[in-house]
């Protein structure tokens, strides 16, 4: 079967294809959906101007982030619980990433052992971190993704507590799953994602977790609870305790405001991800991209400034360049493709958005994504940012 034309043909797929708790999980934001709809109005407010008449014939979209080189400036980012779309689905993730020059995040959330995944792909692997209240087991992660070569580690900082999600509430929502009569009705009318699921064995497990906890009994159910638990005294000085045994690269993840990055800054951290968890926590936050252009002077050539949150088409992605990210990460884009199609529906969704960046360079007139800047927008960008 041919590819399917963009990001949100994959999405409908998946829609159909994955059991309601499953879906709803994916998709879901916080409490009314405000920021999670923000994040995709910011793109529609930036306008283009293209530059007409320029030589177009060959076309770049790689940057370089970190001294690593990117077929285009994203990263596939870190989601928890991928397993609930297709078994071994980090794998799959790891491998598609690579074949597209990609780095991929692997979670602390994640379904398959990072030592797994490393074991699938020879790409560019960063670890994303949950400080747990036992920091024993952050730093057992940490060793371990050291020891199996994960070059960046992203500390996540925007979820002391999870965000109020109606949905998951709704649909009794926990890991691992477990058998409710609501369940068995959802997954009797999805008997290809039952499938999946039967093929690995059941309900995705927080493996990774688990392995860090080393505790012996009911690993599974135990990493859950632990996965709940997270160090909510965690604060700045912090990132002395991290660096002390992260000897890499090391970036702040769920940034919101122009002081945190200058604190981050202050820290000597590498870097800072804008983002508002794809509109799953903090319920009227604003947008990174809105955001972006004050961070971005504020960091300077100091650190690295990523953001994420919507990107669905190649010409988000341009946007966010343009205003100053160096690159972006992929959240729910790369899972459409995952819950829809396997494996081939991840590749299929990291080369139509390289297409997509590609097309919208050519017809800005700005070949290479590298050299991306403010002046690929209409005059009025900042007002039209501000008016969101
Ligand atoms: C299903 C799902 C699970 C996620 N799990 C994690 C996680 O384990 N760690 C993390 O730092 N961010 C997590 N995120 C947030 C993403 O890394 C990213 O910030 C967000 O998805 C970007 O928005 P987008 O999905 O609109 O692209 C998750 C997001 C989704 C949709």
């Amino acid at each position: 079967m041919a590819a399917l034309p963009a990001v949100q043909d994959y999405r409908a797929l998946a829609h159909k294809r994955l059991a309601r708790m499953a879906r709803d999980y994916l998709e879901g934001g916080a409490e009314d959906l405000r920021t999670l709809g923000r994040n995709r109005k910011a793109y529609d407010a930036l306008l283009f101007k293209p530059t007409v008449l320029t030589d177009v014939t060959s076309v770049d979209a790689s940057v370089e982030v970190l001294g690593q080189p990117l077929a285009m400036p994203a990263v596939v980012g870190p989601t928890g619980l991928n397993g609930l779309y297709y078994p071994r689905a980090e794998e799959a993730l790891a491998t598609a990433a690579h074949r597209a020059g990609l780095p991929f995040v692997v979670s602390t959330a994640s379904t398959s052992l990072l030592e797994d995944v490393r074991r699938a792909s020879d790409g560019e692997l960063w670890l994303q971190l949950y400080v747990q209240r036992d920091r024993g087991i952050s730093q057992r992660m940490m060793e371990r993704a050291r020891a199996a070569g994960y070059s960046v580690l992203m500390l996540t900082v925007d979820t002391p507590v999870h965000g109020v999600r109606d949905h998951d509430i709704r649909n009794g929502f926990k890991m691992p799953l477990r058998i409710t009569s609501r369940l068995m009705a959802d997954v009797i009318t999805h008997p290809r994602w039952c499938l999946r699921m039967l093929r690995q064995g059941g309900s995705p497990q927080l493996v990774n977790l688990a392995r860090s906890a080393g505790t012996a009994v009911n690993l599974a159910a135990q990493a859950a609870a632990m996965s709940r638990q997270m160090d909510m005294s965690l604060d700045w000085q912090d990132i002395d305790w991290l660096r002390a045994h992260w000897p890499g690269r090391l970036l702040v993840k769920g940034i919101l405001s122009v002081d945190d990055a200058l604190k981050a800054r202050a820290t000597g951290v590498d870097g800072i991800v804008l983002s508002n968890h794809g509109g799953r926590q903090l319920e009227s936050a604003p947008s990174p991209l809105e955001l972006l252009p004050a961070v971005a002077e504020a960091a300077g050539s100091a650190m690295t400034v990523m953001m994420d949150g919507g990107i669905r088409r190649g010409s988000d992605i341009v946007k966010a360049r343009a205003l100053g990210a160096q690159a972006v990460l992929l959240g729910r884009a790369p899972l459409y493709g995952l819950a829809a199609r396997g494996p081939r529906g991840v590749d299929e969704v990291l080369q139509i958005l390289r297409r997509e960046c590609e097309t919208t360079l050519r017809l800005l007139g700005c070949p290479r994504a590298a050299e991306l800047s403010p002046s690929v927008f209409q005059p009025a960008w900042k007002e039209r940012l501000k008016a969101l």
